[in-house]
């Protein structure tokens, strides 16, 4: 009986933690809230117990359980009613898996295409976590969609993301008719880092003269730097949830930064991507930080307000640190902010009614 109670309590207090009853105002859904953060702290969770058993790098471990706790949730979960008869077959795109979604709707014309990029930070999901979503772009749109089942970080750090992207959109625009697609309406887009891949992506097509312009690209609420965490959004976002607390906090992204740049966010990376200290200070005074990362450039708005407490000091940070892995933050298929040249790039950060418009 003793040793049941004791269960009992364990249990309670777990659910208790796990379903933490903190929701910041504003948010409608209150229990899809919920257990949405329940779902990424029971990962964890799982992540941490299996690191236990595991040795070598502990962030690389709790990242690798994570993912295979969400494949687990949401890969077998069936989604066919978001695109009723729609039809799902694999494929692989010059070394780049995909999955390929035929509209019902049969006629002679070619269709539009969009290849979707899913978000996860690029270390959580696979493309089939998206199957819902992707199934009802083609539904409503009656395009053929191409969803990327990149390979997820730690494993796979940049740029072994980009890359695969890259081959799975030259491919398809190079091969487009032959999966009935109009190869001059082709967009892209993505939620997350699936943004961030669209981004990247988009530049590398405009540069790569072999191949025709995407059409349009679609980066909803995209992720698109690792120099500064301080934003006033995410300063905000301290505010309003408790730390570490949440859907995508701070640590959270710190943790998907790290992965992706060194393939580990062990916590001497982590310390410093929290003061943002893993940037030189001679590089926060550049005219290149300064024309593309300086919160001044913000509206004002995002600065005015109760939450927001001015930028990180520009003195901040370790020159040293910072010469062994400037070489990453500074290319543009890392911080898509840095690219010289943005003319010509078809981007659009709001979705609405547009893909409709623009693609057929
Ligand atoms: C296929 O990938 C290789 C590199 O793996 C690349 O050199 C080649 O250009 C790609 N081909 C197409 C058609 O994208
Ligand atoms: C923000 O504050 C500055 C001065 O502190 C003021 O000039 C500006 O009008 C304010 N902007 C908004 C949008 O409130
Ligand atoms: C920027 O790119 C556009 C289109 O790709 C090109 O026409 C223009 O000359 C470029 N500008 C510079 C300064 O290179």
């Amino acid at each position: 009986m003793g040793r049941f109670l004791l269960c009992l309590a364990i249990g309670c207090a777990l659910l208790a933690y796990i379903l933490n009853p903190s929701v910041p105002d504003g948010i409608e859904e209150r229990w899809k809230y919920r257990l949405v953060a329940a779902s990424f702290k029971l990962y964890h969770l799982v992540g941490v117990a299996y690191s236990v058993f595991t040795s070598g790098d502990q962030s690389a471990n709790v990242a690798i359980a994570t993912q295979a706790a969400v494949c687990l949730a949401l890969d077998h979960v069936s989604t066919e009613h978001e695109g009723p008869g729609v039809i799902r077959t694999r494929g692989n795109f010059n070394g780049t898996r995909v999955y390929i979604y035929q509209p019902p709707q049969s006629s002679d014309e070619l269709l539009p295409g969009f290849i979707y990029f899913h978000g996860g930070g690029l270390s959580m999901g696979t493309a089939l976590s998206f199957d819902g979503i992707a199934r009802k772009i083609s539904s409503r749109l009656n395009a053929l969609v191409v969803n990327v089942d990149y390979d997820n970080t730690p494993k796979n750090k940049f740029p072994g993301p980009i890359r695969q992207a890259f081959a799975a959109v030259k491919w398809f625009l190079l091969h487009a008719r032959e999966y009935g697609v109009d190869p001059r309406r082709i967009a892209v887009g993505g939620d997350s880092a699936g943004g961030y891949l669209s981004a990247t992506v988009s530049h590398l097509v405009h540069d790569d003269k072999t191949l025709p312009e995407l059409k349009l690209q679609i980066l909803i609420y995209p992720w698109t730097q690792c120099l500064d965490f301080h934003f006033p959004s995410y300063q905000k976002y301290t505010k309003e949830f408790e730390v570490g607390e949440g859907i995508v906090c701070r640590e959270g992204m710190i943790m998907f930064c790290a992965l992706h740049a060194w393939g580990s966010a062990r916590p001497e990376l982590f310390d410093r991507m929290m003061t943002n200290s893993h940037v030189g200070p001679s590089f926060k005074k550049s005219a290149l930080y300064q024309q593309t990362l300086a919160h001044g450039l913000l509206p004002d708005s995002y600065r005015n307000s109760s939450y927001y407490e001015g930028p990180s000091p520009s003195d901040q940070g370790d020159e040293e640190f910072w010469k062994t892995s400037k070489e990453i933050f500074l290319d543009p298929r890392f911080t898509p902010h840095f690219r010289k040249n943005m003319t010509g790039l078809r981007l659009r950060l709001r979705w609405k009614h547009l893909v409709k418009r623009t693609l057929l």
